[in-house]
């Protein structure tokens, strides 16, 4: 855990994994689970939309949340396959992800994640927003001018006291689903960039800045400890009860 005085988010992204009614016995447990000792994080579950109601019905009253894992930048219309703010809303969701590097490499481009990151906050979702660059870019030594061209132009439009309602979620390509974690120091240095970068339009001791890529429950406190890292976007370690809920206390 790191002492900024930032409360930590620690959120699980399920990508397209459970049914409805797996969705509503992991969220059962889960809350049963987190309920069982304290934790400092903020929690959040980003479950496939057909499980949103589910989710958020299973989870009423207590304190983890419910997230989505894209939003269409439009209110309405043909846009098959696609889901506005205001119907997450309805389903019993707060938030979204916006941005995720999965998203993006099947043509999500900068200019719809800003319009989905505005469109999100205009509709009362929180945004949790993911920026991350691949293996050649690191290589190449391009990470952090490929970070400040993706946070510039989804930051564009966000207003400073909106900060509140951003998660900035870095995420490196080559970590996510692969098992090869950011190292620690790694981490740090990409998410203090991110900060510094999201500080030209927003507090920058106020924004959030989570890491994701192969998070698991044994290297999470590391991770969460670096005093840039203010929790975690978890996707494959998220499905699983227990190790999620070893992650949320893991950021203390
Ligand atoms: P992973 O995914 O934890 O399975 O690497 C993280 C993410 O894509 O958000």
């Amino acid at each position: 855990m790191n002492d900024t005085g930032r409360r930590p988010l620690v959120a699980g992204n399920w990508k397209m994994n459970k049914t409805n009614a797996e969705a509503g016995d992991h969220c059962a447990r889960l809350r049963h689970i987190l309920h069982e000792g304290p934790h400092r994080a903020e929690v959040a579950v980003c479950p496939p939309s057909t499980s949103i109601e589910t989710a958020a019905a299973a989870l009423a009253g207590s304190d983890i949340w419910v997230a989505a894992q894209s939003v269409h930048e439009a209110a309405k219309g043909a846009h098959t396959g696609e889901i506005s703010a205001s119907m997450i809303v309805a389903a019993g969701a707060v938030g979204t992800i916006v941005g995720h590097s999965e998203r993006r490499a099947a043509g999500e481009t900068d200019a719809q994640v800003a319009a989905r990151v505005r469109a999100a906050l205009d509709g009362g979702l929180r945004v949790i927003l993911c920026v991350g660059e691949s293996l050649e870019q690191r290589e190449a030594g391009e990470t952090e001018s490929w970070l400040t061209g993706q946070l510039r132009s989804a930051l564009a439009q966000v207003a400073p006291e909106e900060v509140g309602r951003l998660a900035i979620a870095y995420e490196p390509i080559w970590a996510i689903g692969t098992g090869r974690t950011a190292s620690p120091e790694t981490a740090q240095e990409a998410c203090a960039h991110v900060r510094a970068v999201a500080g030209e339009r927003l507090d920058p001791a106020a924004v959030l800045v989570l890491y994701g890529g192969s998070v698991t429950p044994d290297n999470a406190a590391e991770l969460m400890a670096q005093p840039d890292v203010d929790g975690a976007l978890v996707g494959g370690a998220s499905l699983d009860a227990e190790g999620f809920a070893e992650i949320v206390r893991a950021a203390g």
